[in-house]
Order: C-alpha cells, then structure tokens, then sequence
C-alpha cells in the first residue's frame, strides 16, 4: 500500500530517501514526502502526485541533513493532500512520523488530542500519532513511541524522527511489515528490503509489538521495554529499481519474463524440503489475481488429494461462519505475502483448526510466519501494479506440489516453461484486436473448469490497466443472465484449453456471435479457432497446467489496449501493489 524509508549515518540523506521511495512508488503514489532532521528543529517536504514532484521540491528546498525519514503514499484516510500526506509534523514540531497501516480507533484517539488542546490538521489516522508523541513525550523518546503504539489498535509500521535526537530514528510495527538494513556507519528502516538502499549489508524483520532505535552505528531492538538482539541476516543489495532493462512499462518486462521465472518455480529442487499436499479436504484461499490463480488451479488440486477443493475469497472467509473445519488443510496464495485480508483468513483458518501452507514469492513477509508452512514462487520483484508473473508462478508452484506425487505430471510439467515461451509469441498477434477492447462499453472473457480461472484473470487485467469495463463469466453462466449484454461488436474472449470442453466452447461461441458478439478464441483447438472472428493460438500443455499459457495472450490484450488508451500501464489509477489494509 504505502511505503516507508528511513536513513541515518554520513551521507546525505535526501538523495537516499528519494531513491528508496521511487523503488517503493510502485506500493502508492498519490502522495509523497520526506522529513530531516538537523538544527534543532525538523523539515518536512511533501507533495501530492508522484516522486518525481517530490524530487523537484525538494531540490528547491532546505533539503541538507544526514537523518530522515520517507513515505509514498495510497490513500485510505483522507484525500491525497498535503495536509494529509507523510511524514506528519506534531503540534509543536518535536516528532515527524511516517505510518503504514491502519489505526482502528482514530475516533478515539482524534477526541484524545482535541481534550488536550490539539486540533489536527487533516484527516488521517497517521498524524495522531506524532501528536500523542509529543503529548507523551518527557525526554525519552523510545518510552514515548512504546506507549503511544500500546494505545494504537490496529495495524502500523511507524518510522519516526525527534528534534532532541537529530541523527536518531525510531521504529515500532504491529501487522504491518517493517525491516531495519545495517551498512557501515549507516541504519535503514523501510517497509520493504527490496527497497534498501544500496549501502545496506544486514537485515533484521522486526517482530509485532517490539520498537527499535537506529543510529548510524546499529540499531537496538526493544521488547516491553528491555532490549534484545534483532536478528540480523547478511544480505547483498536488492533493491528493486533494477531498471526497465530496455522495456517501456515493466508490465512488458515482467510478462517478459514468466517462462524463465516458471522454469525456476517448478525447478526440481529437493521434494523432501517441500510440504505435501495433503489426500484431504483443501481450501484454497487469496485475493484478486491469487484468488483467481486459486480457481484455476481446484480441478489440479482435486486430482492429486482426490477430495474436493474448496476456493474462498479471504475476504469472505474471514467473515464466514465459523464451522468445524478441523483436518481440512488451508492453501493460502499471495504474492506479496503481506496482503491483510489473506493474512486474517490465515489466523482465521489456525483458528477454526485447519493446517495452513503460505505460497508466497517474498520470502521474509508476514504470510510466511503465520502460517505452518510455505513454499516460495520464484518470481523475484515484481514492480508493476497488475500482477503478471505472480500469477503465472502460482499456477506453477500449485502444479510443482502436485507432481511430487505423479510422475506422469511431472514431466508434463517440464514442458511449461516452453509453452509460456511460446505463448508469448503467439500473444503478440493481440495487438490486432486491441482496438476493439479499447472502444469496448463492456468486455466479456469466457472460459470453463481452469480456463475460469483465467477468464476472471484476463477481465481484471483489462479493468485495472484499462478501466474498460469487462467481465470474467463461467460460459455455462452466459445464457442465465449476462448474455443480455451482448450488443454488435462486443468483444468475448473465448478462452478453451481442454480438448475435452471444446464442443460446449463452440456452442458458446456460436451463441454469442449469433447476438452480434465479436468472439477471439484464446485456444488450443482448431475447431474452437474456427468458430470464432479471430483466434490466438496456443501451445498444448496438460489441460490442469494450461491458465499459467492462456493468461499470457490476456496480459498482452490488456497491455496493448492500455497503450492505445495512452494508460499509465503500470501504476493505474487508485490501486496499490500489496493491500495491507482490510
Ligand atoms: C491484480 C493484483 C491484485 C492482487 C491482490 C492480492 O493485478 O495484483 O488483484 O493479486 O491484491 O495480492 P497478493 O497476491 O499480494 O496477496
């Protein structure tokens, strides 16, 4: 959602700040700023609109200083104003925070400030922090920050500077992620280790509920008040901004990059390392692109435990009734590993007695310490809002878990990364058509069993990189219903995979051209092809593996459709890279 950076040590922090938060711009950006500390006093400069506003203010600006702290932000209390906009000052100008999170008893807390004198200035939970800061304050600013967090409920990741200690920052996070890196004669906190500045060489997750204090000579990690040792990893620079490597948008680069990053998930590396797939009841459960990698993947998951698979929107499963669900085992998918509502099903499913296995492509996030087990994608970073290569790895780490017990699928599973190469290729012939989705009142994507999965996939990548309205349907569902939509010219991808479904997709097809629809198949089948106005065709794979192949043409639709709408293709508008709130 949004992001934190923070820096203290020789150098000048501005430039560093700066950095750190265009490598975490792809989290928010609908306002950013920065804080300083030096002089007795601290400066904050803020921006609505992108870094690169923030960047040009902060060149004009009293900007020198060693310590400060950043943030890129998405809205969630209040509009993206300056008043509203990170790091907030407190009243008298002793604290400066940066807050990633939600606080759920701002009512309360916003009465507090106003009893003692404080009226805020915008409208967000974050800035009544830095008052009761102040309000707390009485000379050590660490005891301030532990009882402020204790009043906090809710979720948050605070970076946080005080005048009286200029070259000092401090740190405190509950459900919200929050990392410290170390380099020589520097400390870093940021939300994200992919967006570490450069210098750093150690890092340290900090935990729920502890706080910590950075200088440019370590860091001190506190719980309930007594320190104890953070537990630093070594680490090489990852910082994201890798560069576009020649690419226009990254979303280009990274569906560029699927059939290699495919290769590496379903790589055959120890079996014994990974966790089984149970021969019992699964639930799959995940948000957005997870959860439709989650549908896709129930009929790969039914064949290898030969029970049901359930496929829940966590969302929705938080707020399920609670019945007996002991021994069932709960597939948790994300991406970013941080997403709140996923994170909730987790503790929701632990709760209701359930076994839970994190599929995750960040290593160090929060799904990955609550649940029992998880397996890593191998994705590596993924900067461009619409999730492109996640989903792909999804599919293959689903598929990697299932061919531990089916030699056949196994090796059908080699073949993969082959076939999402040439899907590529076939996916480029989706230029043709954009035109037709970029006129579109409303698009239509098809599809049955694991092509579901893939039709809802291929709508959201159009809804959200485009804003043309369009709809994933079940075919089966067209005629009850949504089928009134269809005008001349509506443009229905017909997504087929399954030589066995390819009669039901003709006789879709056939009804809805009958209503003037224009139909491009996305298909394996010639007849399927046949049947339609225009036709991708795609490489074979086995029919449960094959969303990770028929998603990749559906990407490049929705890609080349946004380019002739002139979209910023990756940071499209009110969206955020990993929802940490629910
Ligand atoms: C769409 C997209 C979102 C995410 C969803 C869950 O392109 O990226 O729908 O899939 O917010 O995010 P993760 O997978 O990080 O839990």
């Amino acid at each position: 959602m949004c992001g934190i950076i923070g820096y203290t040590g020789d150098a000048e922090a501005t430039p560093i700040l700066i950095a750190g938060l265009r490598a975490l711009e792809y989290r928010g950006y609908d306002s950013a700023g920065i804080a300083l500390a030096g002089g007795g006093r601290l400066r904050a400069i803020k921006s609505v609109g992108r870094i690169d506003a923030l960047a040009e203010k902060a060149a004009g600006a009293d900007a020198a200083g060693t310590c400060g702290i950043g943030h890129t932000r998405w809205a969630t209390h209040g509009c993206p104003t300056e008043d509203n906009c990170h790091p907030h000052l407190s009243y008298g100008g002793r604290f400066a925070v940066v807050h990633n999170g939600i606080i759920e008893n701002c009512d309360a807390l916003r009465k507090l400030c106003e009893s003692a004198g404080v009226t805020p200035r915008g409208d967000t939970d974050s800035e009544l922090i830095a008052h009761l800061l102040e309000l707390e304050y009485d000379g050590d600013p660490v005891a301030a920050l532990r009882r402020v967090a204790a009043r906090l409920r809710g979720s948050y990741a605070l970076g946080v500077l005080c005048a009286d200690f200029p070259r000092e920052i401090y740190a405190a996070k509950m459900r919200s992620p929050l990392i410290i890196g170390l380099g020589d004669g520097a400390a870093c906190l940021s939300s994200d280790g992919g967006a570490m500045p450069e210098c750093v060489n150690r890092l340290a997750v900090l935990a729920d509920g502890q706080e910590a204090r950075l200088t440019p000579g370590g860091a001190e990690v506190y719980e309930r008040g007594r320190p104890v040792a953070g537990e630093f990893v070594r680490c090489q620079s990852s910082r994201v901004a890798a560069g576009l490597s020649g690419y226009p948008h990254y979303m280009l680069k990274e569906m560029c990059e699927q059939p290699e990053a495919i290769a590496r998930t379903v790589a055959d590396e120890c079996k014994s390392s990974r966790p089984a797939l149970p021969r019992a009841g699964v639930t799959l459960i995940g948000c957005g692109s997870s959860y439709h990698a989650a549908l896709a993947c129930a009929p790969l998951v039914e064949r290898v435990t030969g029970c049901r698979a359930e496929v829940r929107l966590a969302s929705e499963y938080i707020c399920s009734e609670r019945v007996r669900e002991h021994g069932r085992h709960c597939v948790l998918l994300s991406q970013s590993g941080e997403t709140a509502d996923t994170i909730a099903a987790a503790e929701e499913a632990e709760r209701r007695g359930c076994r839970t296995l994190a599929i995750v492509n960040v290593h160090a996030s929060t799904l990955t310490r609550v649940c029992d087990s998880f397996l890593c994608t191998r994705a590596g970073p993924e900067i461009s809002v619409a999730t492109t290569k996640g989903f792909t790895t999804q599919v293959g780490a689903l598929a990697r878990l299932a061919a531990d017990s089916d030699p056949a699928f196994a090796r059908e599973l080699k073949s993969l990364p082959f076939a999402a190469e040439e899907a590529l290729a076939a996916a480029e012939k989706t230029a043709e058509y954009a035109g037709r989705f970029a006129r579109a009142k409303c698009a239509f994507f098809v599809g049955r069993k694991t092509d579901y999965g893939a039709a809802l996939e291929g709508a959201l990548k159009l809804k959200e990189i485009t804003y043309v309205p369009a709809l994933g349907i079940a075919a089966g569902e067209l005629k009850h219903g949504s089928i009134s939509l269809i005008e001349k010219g509506t443009p229905v991808v017909m997504i087929c995979t399954d030589p066995a479904l390819e009669d039901k997709a003709v006789l879709s097809a056939a009804s809805v051209r009958s209503r003037g629809a224009f139909v491009l198949a996305v298909t394996t089948c010639a007849r399927v092809a046949e049947a339609c106005d225009g036709a991708v065709m795609l490489p074979r794979v086995h029919p449960l593996l094959s969303a990770a192949v028929s998603v990749i043409p559906l990407q490049r639709l929705a890609y080349e459709t946004a380019l002739l709408l002139g979209r910023d293709i990756d940071k499209p508008r009110n969206l955020a890279k990993s929802v940490t709130v629910e």
